[in-house]
């Protein structure tokens, strides 16, 4: 081979891998930070490290299950999930860019301090606190298991289907379970969610968001940024 063809196959060869990359797996980390396909940089709303926007009823999306994120990307964007919000963002994602943003989301370290919130879980909640009381002790006069039995001690969430629900905004959590009971999300698995929310009184609903959106939530160290906190060893 002549130096001048090898360096054409070189040139030849970097070009191949350039394009490789770009038809690869989309980076789910980008799309967070820039967007994607004109749907704007996820962070603006949820935030840098994936811990939402309690102000704003933003939720957190760090540490929640990757099937469970892009299930509900998925859902948004077909409609059955109605988020007028999340429609045009979740639409704009191709299945493959909903997983990989999923996955990253998923890979983040999650703002919550499981310990302090397993803690809370133990204290004796009077019956007329009422959201602790649908928290710990579930409302069994009208077949409501406590919260915590699903969704972990403390709402710490449980494995990749039951996401947490400690520090999620009071009017995002109460928003969800009134979505189930309209009908605008989908059932999810077994019909669980559905059966709890239509069971729940308005009041109730106030109540549980409130005690949930409550609990004490860690911040993330500062120099744990998603692009350190989401690489795995
Ligand atoms: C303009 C603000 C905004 C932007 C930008 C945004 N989101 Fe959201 N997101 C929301 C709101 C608000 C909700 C709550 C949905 C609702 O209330 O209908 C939400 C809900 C979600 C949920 C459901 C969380 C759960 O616990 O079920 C996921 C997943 C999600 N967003 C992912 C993303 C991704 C990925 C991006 C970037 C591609 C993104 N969001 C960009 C505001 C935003
Ligand atoms: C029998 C198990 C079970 C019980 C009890 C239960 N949940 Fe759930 N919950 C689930 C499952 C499973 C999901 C995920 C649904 C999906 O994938 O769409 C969920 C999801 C949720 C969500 C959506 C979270 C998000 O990020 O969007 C909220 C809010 C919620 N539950 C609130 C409650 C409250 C409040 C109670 C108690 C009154 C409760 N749940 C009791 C199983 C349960």
């Amino acid at each position: 081979m002549t130096p001048r063809s090898l360096s054409g196959a070189l040139a030849l060869g970097a070009l191949y891998a350039a394009s490789a990359a770009a038809q690869g797996a989309p980076d789910g980390k980008q799309i967070s930070t820039q967007g994607a396909n004109g749907a704007p940089a996820c962070i603006t709303c949820h935030g840098a490290r994936g811990e939402g926007n309690p102000a704003a009823g933003f939720p957190q999306l760090a540490g929640l299950g990757g099937a469970y994120l892009e299930e509900q990307l998925n859902a948004m964007a077909n409609g059955s999930r109605v988020s007028p919000v999340m429609a045009a963002t979740a639409k704009a994602l191709d299945p493959a860019q909903r997983q990989a943003v999923a996955r990253y989301y998923a890979g983040l370290p999650s703002p919550l301090d499981t310990d302090r919130l397993a803690a809370t879980a133990m204290q004796l909640a009077k019956p007329a606190d009422t959201g602790a009381w649908l928290a710990t002790r579930g409302a069994w006069d009208k077949n409501v298991p406590a919260c915590n039995q699903c969704h972990g001690p403390g709402g710490i969430g449980v494995g990749e289907n039951f996401p947490a629900l400690a520090g999620q905004p009071a009017a995002y959590i109460a928003g969800q379970l009134r979505a189930w009971r309209q009908g605008q999300r989908p059932p999810g698995p077994l019909g669980l969610m559905p059966a709890v929310a239509t069971r729940l009184s308005e009041q109730e609903i106030d109540a549980v968001s409130a005690y949930y959106a409550g609990l004490p939530t860690a911040a993330i160290p500062a120099g744990q940024t998603g692009a350190s906190a989401g690489a795995k060893p």
